[in-house]
């Protein structure tokens, strides 16, 4: 028998509660846990806390009590709202139990007896508030971003773990295995990290007590991350190793992907794996984060149900990219696509199911073009779907099932069963209509029980089952079985929003703390006439591939389709954004603008971005529904 499919989230600090950043995370891997499970698979689902470390300390001493107290405190948060949200992990890790204390000073001694950890004595800059060492690029980079005050000159004994002999066993595996990071733009970033050298790691500090001491040197404490990661062999069952998929927030790829390789590496314990690095929820253009007070924290959002909570991240979030979270935006989702879109179409079956048929599905006995048509594209969209889904690309999924959903809609247009039923002659139509309706809705509740599992099962059992939804499995399912009984009755799946009456009771999101200057406006331009502002084209574009020029930290070379063909763009945005992070955006593009060459590469355009000279540039983003091509007027 196959080893159980093992998938991990990372351990999260408990020095704040979760917000939803965080919840996203635990989401998707429970999403992802769920849909193996529905593959008949095996399933071991492992998250957790990663407890030790200077943040926590502090933030404990802040509130006059332990570290361990408080770290309770955030447990208990935690793994409350993992149980009222239905999560699926067989085992909540802390890095503070006793069996992950021993394996992380076992296999320390292991690596200090093999000679892959050696003491030594580190001279140089540290990032007080990073609590890590500083290369000599990065304390450029920090100087040029003002924040050189953050560095201190340290001279300290330390263990060092001997990375840089793993650099090309590294490369080579990278080479080898093109799955091990998803998505492929950011395996690239991980990359050229390594290639650009690696450096031995140090790995205990001695400036912090609370942490898992080193074996026989209790002065030193072993730094967080050997701790952290370590919780996923901890945390691992005999059965179940290596770990399947790793579920990570883009800005701890790294240390999953370079760091503990190479502990793993060093331990012989090694093992092919995927690790799936999403993107962040931002605020605005910035991350969500308690110090700058612009954190959503999901009770706000569970209001509407943990299925729609649910729905909205996989739905809206496309895997490894970065969302702009609104919550007009939200609700907007929710209303067009659970109280219009499912909601709606499940509860018109089932009353004309009940009014028509006294709620026994029909047999189909003659499908007409239209009818074969439908329940054609249900043949196609139901592995179609499942492929997508298990690629872990839950947007494109559900993106597929919706666009299937919104058809059955047309379907019921067109065919106007209401007329139908008028007329006994019609009998054989209708029950073609309605056949393929239920079958659609059945399948629908099957496909989406990992996403919203609550919803799938009230759903199922309007359908007439009196099982479990979430205990069938995919392979084998006769789309076009017949129904095993009448329906049951019908009830709302998901309650319409009043977009209105929310968002004049919602409590503003705290302003950012940080206090900004006031700024510069400058003055407005000279007049001119409607006609010459008409011959500027401007028009929607989104951005298809994006790279950093060489030998420029401020151009990005891009590639944008503006419907009628993909232009090569040069921007000077390179300082406020990543190029990973432009990728799918949607922007505005002055399409009319005569070419120029950047260096040396020729520029067909240009974006707009608003900024008040001083600060950096702001792209303009259409709104999401807009499309390639539109012109802005
Ligand atoms: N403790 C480390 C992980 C150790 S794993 C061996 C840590 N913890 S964390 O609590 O700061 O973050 C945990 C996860 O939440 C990360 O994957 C991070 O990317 C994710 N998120 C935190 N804020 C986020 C958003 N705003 N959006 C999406 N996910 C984000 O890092």
């Amino acid at each position: 028998m196959s080893k159980p499919f093992y998938i991990t989230t990372p351990i999260y600090y408990v020095n704040d509660r979760p917000h939803i950043g965080h919840t996203y995370t635990t989401v998707l891997a429970d999403v992802i846990a769920r849909f193996h499970r529905m593959r008949g698979e095996q399933v071991y689902f492992l998250t957790g806390t990663d407890e030790h470390g200077q943040k926590v300390e502090k933030a404990a001493a802040a509130r006059g009590i332990t570290p361990k107290a408080l770290a309770d405190e955030v447990v208990a948060n935690y793994t409350e709202l993992w149980k009222a949200m239905g999560m699926t992990h067989f085992r909540f890790i802390r890095t503070t139990d006793e069996d992950h204390k021993a394996q992380v000073q076992r296999l320390f001694k292991r690596l200090l007896d093999k000679g892959d950890i050696y003491k030594s004595v580190y001279k140089g800059l540290y990032s007080v508030s990073d609590e890590a060492y500083v290369t000599e690029m990065q304390a450029k980079e920090l100087q040029a971003q003002g924040l050189a005050h953050q560095l201190v000159e340290l001279e300290e004994e330390t263990y060092f773990f001997r990375l840089s002999a793993y650099q090309d066993r590294l490369l080579k595996h990278y080479e080898e295995h093109p799955e091990f990071v998803q998505p492929d733009f950011r395996f690239n970033e991980v990359k050229r990290f390594v290639e650009g050298g690696l450096q031995d790691l140090s790995i205990s500090r001695t400036s912090i007590s609370w942490g898992i001491p080193v074996p026989g040197d209790e002065k030193h404490v072993i730094y967080v991350w050997f701790d952290a990661l370590l919780n996923y062999l901890t945390g691992c069952p005999n059965d179940s190793w290596p770990p399947d998929l790793q579920i990570v927030g883009k800005d701890i790829l790294r240390f999953h992907a370079v760091y503990w390789p190479a502990f793993l590496m060093a331990a012989g314990m090694f093992q092919p794996t995927t690790i799936l690095a999403h993107g962040w929820w931002l605020m605005g253009e910035d991350k969500m984060s308690k110090s700058r007070g612009n954190v959503v924290r999901p009770d706000t959002l569970l209001r509407f149900g943990n299925d729609a909570l649910r729905f909205y991240f996989m739905r809206d979030m496309p895997v490894g990219h970065d969302r702009s979270f609104s919550f007009e935006g939200f609700m907007d989702r929710l209303n067009a696509d659970l109280a219009n879109g499912l909601g709606n179409l499940a509860s018109r079956t089932l009353s004309m199911l009940h009014r028509y048929r006294g709620g026994v599905v029909p047999l189909p006995t003659a499908l007409d073009a239209l009818d074969e048509a439908m329940a054609h594209q249900l043949l196609e969209v139901f592995p179609d779907y499942l492929e997508k889904a298990r690629g872990n690309d839950f947007h494109a999924a559900l993106d597929a099932l919706w666009t299937y959903l919104r058809a059955l809609d047309g379907y019921i247009v067109k065919a106007e069963p209401w007329k139908l039923a008028k007329d006994p002659a019609n009998d054989p139509k209708l029950d073609a209509v309605l056949a393929n309706l239920y079958r659609a809705l059945r399948a629908t509740a099957l496909l989406v029980a990992p996403v919203m599992p609550g919803m799938a099962q009230t759903l199922w059992e309007c359908l007439g089952h009196d099982t479990k939804v979430a205990e069938k499995t995919f392979h084998g399912f006769a789309l076009d079985g017949p129904a095993i009984g009448p329906i049951g009755d019908p009830k709302p799946l998901f309650q319409r929003i009043d977009k209105e009456k929310e968002l004049s009771e919602l409590e503003p999101v705290a302003a950012p703390a940080e206090v900004k200057p006031a700024l510069d406006v400058p003055e407005i331009r000279e007049t001119v006439d409607a006609d010459t502002f008409f011959k500027v084209d401007l028009r929607v574009g989104r951005i298809l591939e994006a790279e950093r020029v060489p030998k420029s930290d401020k151009l990005i070379r891009m590639k944008v389709d503006i419907g009628l063909e993909q232009r090569t763009i040069v921007g000077g945005i390179g300082k406020a954004y990543e190029p990973a992070d432009l990728l799918h955006r949607l922007v505005v593009v002055v399409a009319n603008l005569a070419p120029r060459r950047l260096m040396g590469i020729e520029s067909h355009g240009m974006l707009l971005a608003a900024s008040d000279n001083a600060s950096k540039p702001y792209l303009v983003a259409p709104p999401d529904d807009a499309q390639p091509g539109f012109l802005v007027k």
